[in-house]
């Protein structure tokens, strides 16, 4: 079973792309051949600093490996190592019905709040299903924003094989329900590009205080919650520590915990969680080398693979 995820160097990753795409990709590598990537051709379509997408790209190799990424059982690269990924999104595209992209949700919704979407973010889906084609990938662990991408993925795949013969493997998504959305500070779907993120490495400090600003109503504390289970800080405690998250949901609902004590809990919880990989952080930064050389090694096995199926699409499609 192959096993591939991406993900974008567009800012600092959070809990919402740790618990919803990194922990599951990472339990995923002991159950298959996983290959996970930095998808930086994917950050070109938003991202116009170059100085920022190199720095990203390191940190979200520094940021997949400290969290437990294993180079010794996951291939693990940057996507532009392997350009043979964008003659397949070529090859693809001319396959893809400008319909099924017009019904893409991440340019829809950009389209609609009047961000200038340029045709890299038009044709997105297409370079995420060559990303996905091109390692015969069969399961694609991915939160719940991205099903819709791994579905028009299967749709190309589908009708590629049809025109052309039998050539790609047909992905299935692997969503986490419990996980698959993670809220943000502001009780949105966590992310990037809502500003409500906590970040899963950073300075305590300002760690902290995004925590304990998690805002709260008016109720006192001796007032019992019913409604226990729609609190923010509850809900993201069940996300870090369900068990913790329970005992103090049934706190909550009971009365006499003020929101003060739980945003602390809720602080404490997910600092220590991180401790490890946190550690494990700072000693990978300080040896840069070690993390170049394995994303070099990954490129290396990824690029193997891409080269003999995309030979294969060319193949089907008479371009050889
Ligand atoms: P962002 O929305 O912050 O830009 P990405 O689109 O780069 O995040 O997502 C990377 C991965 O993390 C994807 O698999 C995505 O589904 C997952 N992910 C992102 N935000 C969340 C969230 N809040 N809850 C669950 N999964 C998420
Ligand atoms: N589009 C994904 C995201 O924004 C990242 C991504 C690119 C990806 N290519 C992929 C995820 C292939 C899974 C498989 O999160």
């Amino acid at each position: 079973m192959r096993i591939l995820s991406g993900i974008q160097p567009s800012g600092a990753l959070h809990l919402g792309n740790y618990f919803g795409m990194m922990r599951p990709a990472i339990e995923l590598q002991e159950k298959g051949e996983a290959f996970y990537f930095i998808a930086d051709y994917h950050s070109m379509t938003s991202l116009f600093d170059a100085d920022q997408r190199r720095q990203n790209s390191l940190d979200v190799a520094l940021d997949f490996l400290a969290c437990g990424l294993d180079p010794k059982r996951a291939v693990f690269f940057k996507q532009s190592d392997v350009p043979e990924v964008c003659e397949l999104a070529w090859i693809l595209s001319t396959l893809t019905p400008m319909s099924l992209l017009e019904k893409g949700h991440s340019f829809k919704d950009k389209s609609a709040k009047g961000v200038p979407v340029n045709h890299a973010l038009f044709a997105y889906p297409v370079l995420m299903a060559a990303d996905i084609l091109i390692y015969d990938s069969n399961i694609v662990p991915v939160g719940q924003d991205q099903k819709q991408h791994v579905e028009m993925t299967r749709d190309i795949a589908i009708k590629f094989n049809e025109q052309y013969g039998q050539t790609f493997v047909i992905p299935e998504p692997q969503i986490r329900g419990e996980v698959a959305k993670v809220p943000g500070l502001d009780g949105e779907k966590m992310s990037k590009s809502y500003g409500n993120t906590i970040e899963i490495f950073g300075d305590e400090k300002a760690l902290r205080k995004k925590v304990m600003g998690i805002k709260m109503d008016s109720r006192t504390p001796a007032e019992p919650k019913p409604d226990a289970d729609q609190n923010l800080a509850i809900q993201l405690l069940k996300v870090i520590d369900k068990p913790v998250g329970q005992e103090f949901e049934e706190k909550l609902r009971a009365g006499g915990m003020g929101y003060g004590d739980l945003k602390k809990k809720l602080f404490e919880v997910y600092w220590e969680h991180f401790a490890t990989a946190r550690a494990k952080r700072a000693e990978l930064a300080a040896n840069m080398d070690y993390v170049n050389s394995v994303l070099a090694d990954g490129a290396f096995r990824a690029r193997q693979l891409a080269r003999s199926v995309l030979d294969r699409a060319r193949q089907a499609s008479g371009l050889v």
